[in-house]
């Protein structure tokens, strides 16, 4: 089965052909950062204009690069929510538009759910296993998911890919929203995530002790606005304004991002673990732009070697927003007769 996903939902316009649900094809992703990287952040107007330029292209470069032509595919797929309204309705209108030009059934998918999914990607035949016990090669139900992203701190309770239910979500900031803050404020480049990660190889994690927002005794949900706060008052001094990063010498600011990336780490760490417990959860599944980070993802590990809980972590390059997730989540949609009509619409948040 070939189905075409699109994905324009926030800053990275893209489109993959995947095989089957699992054999990426082709995934071809343009991203904005350029545009919106003076800003600091996404500007929405920006981004949809940017969406409407580039998705055509990066359709013919995803069929061309997947050696498939239009009448060839089985489906056409589309992150159809939640996002940037005016962004996602350039995919949907594209995708509307290309499924009624080649008469091919047309697949909504959710752009969180697809996080999760993108663990079971894959760009070569099956999976090898890396050790002589390499656990399941595909999760096990009930799971317990974390999206974390730049939009999205979430915790799913998962019964299937296409059946989740929200157990958890954050009061204020996401947490890629806290690492693009702290990046900004120890005045390192824009998006701040990748930054911090190779920042704070070379800190000492333990040096600042930043609060860890654990919420009531059995909350799944997060808040990280207090621990940014912490990190800009620690930086700027009192109320945030008696001097900035630049007073910080090399080593004191990559203090500031292990000891912030520690207490982050440990705070999703923490709410993995309750998760496992209150849903009796099987494994443990990560996904988004933030499963991206290397401290994250060997917290991770530890974490699934002491509830002896196989983890699943998507490869890098699909930690990120990307449409062989979109693609890919389409597959069991599409064997499960969830087929969406030329009404469908985008759907800023769910
Ligand atoms: O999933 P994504 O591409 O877009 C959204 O759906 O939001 O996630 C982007 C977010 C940004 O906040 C970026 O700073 C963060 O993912 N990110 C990281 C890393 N790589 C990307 N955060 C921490 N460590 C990283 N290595
Ligand atoms: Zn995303």
């Amino acid at each position: 089965m070939l189905i075409l996903g699109i994905e324009t939902t926030c800053d990275e316009t893209a489109a993959a052909v995947v095989q089957d649900g699992r054999t990426v094809l082709s995934s071809v992703v343009a991203s904005q950062i350029d545009l919106h990287a003076k800003f600091g952040g996404v500007v929405p107007e920006i981004a949809s204009r940017a969406h409407l330029e580039s998705l055509h292209p990066i359709i013919s470069e995803a069929l061309a690069a997947a050696q498939v032509t239009g009448p060839q595919l089985d489906a056409i797929a589309v992150a159809n929510a939640p996002g940037l309204i005016g962004c996602l309705l350039i995919g949907v209108s594209a995708a509307k538009a290309l499924a009624f030009a080649w008469s091919k059934p047309l697949v909504a998918v959710n752009h969180v759910q697809a996080h999760l999914y993108s663990t079971l990607l894959e760009e070569g035949p099956a999976r090898k296993p890396l050790s002589p016990d390499p656990g399941p090669l595909t999760p096990l139900f009930p799971a317990v998911g974390l999206v974390i992203s730049g939009g999205h701190s979430s915790i799913y309770h998962v019964r299937a890919f296409d059946d989740v239910q929200r157990i958890g979500h954050t009061h204020d900031d996401a947490v890629g929203e806290a690492f693009d803050k702290v990046a900004a404020i120890l005045q390192l480049g824009y998006p701040g995530g990748p930054e911090i990660d190779a920042l704070a190889r070379q800190g000492n994690e333990n040096a600042i002790d930043f609060p860890i927002s654990l919420l009531e005794r059995d909350s799944l949900d997060f808040s990280f606005s207090g621990l940014k706060t912490a990190v800009l008052y620690h930086v700027n001094g009192k109320k945030g304004r008696e001097r900035d990063a630049s007073s910080l010498s090399p080593q004191q600011k990559a203090d500031v991002a292990a000891s912030f990336q520690r207490v982050a780490a440990t705070i999703l760490v923490e709410k993995l673990r309750r998760a496992t417990r209150q849903y009796e959860a099987r494994c443990l599944i990560v996904g988004g732009g933030v499963s991206a980070n290397s401290a994250i993802r060997t917290r991770v590990q530890a974490l699934g070697r002491e509830l002896r809980r196989p983890v699943f972590i998507p490869p890098m390059k699909y930690c990120t927003d990307n449409a062989a997730m979109i693609a890919g989540l389409a597959c069991p949609l599409l064997q499960s007769g969830k087929v969406a009509d030329l009404t469908l619409e985008a759907v800023a948040t769910t």
